[in-house]
């Protein structure tokens, strides 16, 4: 019987990314607000890690919540993804940065497993390379040693995805992607997730949507249901199957954020959002 990981997800994530030394009071705030899944990665160019370890110790001392409480996933990201503050030795081969990546990971996160481990982005955009399945074998190494609890892949096309799976690698458990309105909402990505029983990611849906959210069918929705247009987007990305995040630094939207978990839409609306604009 297949395992059913989302039992072990909950069921909106918070992004880290962007926050530099606000990271660690806005991780704290998205926890006490209720957050429980906490997006990062160890890429010091777009995120601090240690930031987030720091929160998290806070409040674990605090006694608010305690590490099995929390869905902890960061990423490997590849040297052309990096800036100088690098978190592996460039000459080392790529299962050896792999290692040496989760290594620095569980120190930042003052952890000794991380809930999920993720490839930011394949070496190509033009499909899954020999880089890719070296760096893929090390993370599975990672699960292997319980040092993460499941894998998963970023920024992937749907060709990079049955690449992987026609190479008879681990299936990723996610994949998180950014989420354009006019591609369907990743449609064709998120079909071949549901297909291959994989969690769908999505970020960037107020974002990379900004001239949807102003459409008169999400606005009208949200007046109706006297919430706000991102609440719509986020009840909408949760009802087709999606794990959403959100990287807000406002308190308001948080809660706002986490409301939207209690809305709900008719499967009418949910299609007519689907296909707004793709
Ligand atoms: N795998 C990857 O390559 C990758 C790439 C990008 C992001 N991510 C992950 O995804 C997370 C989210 O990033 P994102 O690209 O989706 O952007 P985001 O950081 O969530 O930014 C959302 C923007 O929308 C605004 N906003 C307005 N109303 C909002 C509401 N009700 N709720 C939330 N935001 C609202 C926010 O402003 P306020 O701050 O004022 O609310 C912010 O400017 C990142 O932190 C990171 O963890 C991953």
């Amino acid at each position: 019987m297949p395992i059913d990981h989302s039992l072990a997800v909950p069921p909106f994530l918070y992004g880290t990314a962007w926050k530099e030394d606000r990271t660690a009071a806005l991780t704290e705030l998205a926890i006490r607000t209720g957050f429980r899944g906490i997006d990062t990665a160890n890429q010091r160019r777009h995120y601090y890690e240690a930031g987030v370890g720091q929160a998290l110790a806070a409040l674990y001392r605090e006694g608010l919540v305690s590490r099995p409480d929390i869905f902890l996933q960061t990423k490997f990201t590849y040297k052309d993804g990096q800036d100088h503050r690098l978190p592996f030795d460039p000459s080392a081969p790529v299962s050896v940065q792999v290692a040496q990546s989760m290594t620095s990971s569980l120190e930042h996160l003052e952890t000794d497993y991380v809930d999920s481990f993720v490839l930011h982005g394949p070496a190509s955009g033009y499909g899954w390379t020999r880089i890719d399945a070296e760096a893929w074998q090390a993370m599975i190494k990672e699960l292997e040693a319980g040092r993460t609890r499941m894998i998963g892949v970023s920024n992937v096309s749907l060709r990079h995805l049955e690449q992987m799976v026609d190479s008879r690698d681990h299936k990723p458990v996610f994949v998180q992607n950014r989420c354009f309105a006019r591609l369907g909402w990743d449609r064709e990505v998120r079909a071949f997730c549901k297909q291959h029983n994989i969690i769908y990611q999505g970020f960037s849906l107020l974002t990379a949507n900004v001239d949807v959210l102003r459409q008169p069918l999400i606005r009208s929705l949200a007046e109706q249901l006297n919430a706000t247009q991102a609440q719509v987007v986020f009840a909408f990305a949760r009802l087709i199957g999606m794990l959403p995040l959100t990287g807000t630094t406002d308190a308001e939207h948080m809660r706002q954020d986490l409301a939207s978990l209690d809305l709900n839409l008719a499967p009418d609306w949910v299609n007519a959002i689907e296909s707004i604009a793709g």
